[in-house]
């Protein structure tokens, strides 16, 4: 599945508009955002995300982490006031662009684009803490599911991950359902977005039972999964999961 309409999708909204592209308050679009005020959203969030954390009782190392969908890095920001060293990883070379001129910690924070549905460009157990909020769920699933597995891999033994991602019915790859899911939730849609005069962003899901299953097959154990609320019919999940250590 190809991620080329997202990327350009995004490499726009980066050039033109690219705090409302990430949180889109009423009134605030047009470069209309305070960057003050969007850095002061990251921060309260990896609060709130951290706090978390430390209430399901898994220890946490302080060393490496991952922000993926780092955008202008509204959230790498914010995790480098906890963490030693920040990594943010993004498909548009125009948000990056943006993220750089935004950044306050040197090279505590390292930003890199990447155009592929696979985190090959970092190391294996290379991380102790993966987040990534509302980008999963503008990749296609397939690609999406790929990015979760790599989660694990890029992950230290015992290194913990919080990704949200909504839920939706199982699909069967090259189903009927699924190549409808595609044509809905891509082409038309876009072109939908279009005719408004609205940037053509996808949003996609992954039925919980995937997801699940994804974790258990990368070496991860599940520890929570929260309701973040409901659009529609469609859940959307919080997921936290542990890297588990190799048994001996
Ligand atoms: C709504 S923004 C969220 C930014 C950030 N997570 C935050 O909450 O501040 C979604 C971001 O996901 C990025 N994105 C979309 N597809 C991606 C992919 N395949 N790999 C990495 N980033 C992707 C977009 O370029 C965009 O910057």
């Amino acid at each position: 599945m190809s991620l080329d309409p997202v990327k350009q999708t995004y490499e726009k909204l980066g050039r033109d508009d690219p705090l409302y592209a990430v949180l889109s308050r009423k009134g605030l679009e047009d470069n209309k955002w305070d960057p003050e005020e969007f850095f002061e959203t990251g921060r309260r969030e990896i609060e709130a995300v951290l706090g978390y954390v430390d209430q399901v009782g898994l220890p946490l190392h302080r060393g490496r982490a991952l922000d993926f969908g780092c955008a202008v890095g509204r959230l790498s920001q914010a995790l480098a006031e906890h963490f030693e060293r920040v990594a943010g990883v993004d498909i548009s070379a125009s948000m990056v662009e943006r993220a750089r001129d935004f950044n306050r910690h040197g090279s505590r924070v390292e930003y890199f684009v990447n155009t592929v549905p696979n985190l090959r460009i970092l190391d294996s157990e290379s991380f102790d803490f993966v987040y990534s909020n509302i980008t999963l769920q503008h990749i296609p699933p397939d690609a999406a599911a790929e990015y979760i597995r790599e989660f694990f891999r890029v992950l230290r033994p015992g290194g913990i991950a919080v990704f949200q991602v909504p839920n939706g019915p199982p699909l069967k790859p090259g189903s009927l359902r699924a190549r409808l899911y595609m044509l809905r939730r891509r082409h038309l849609r876009r072109l939908w977005k279009r005719v408004r005069g609205k940037p053509p962003v996808e949003i996609h899901y992954i039925a919980v039972e995937h997801v699940r299953a994804l974790i258990r097959e990368s070496g991860a154990r599940l520890v929570d999964e929260v309701g973040l609320g409901r659009r529609r019919r469609q859940s959307n999940l919080r997921y936290c999961a542990v890297k588990e250590a190799p048994s001996e």
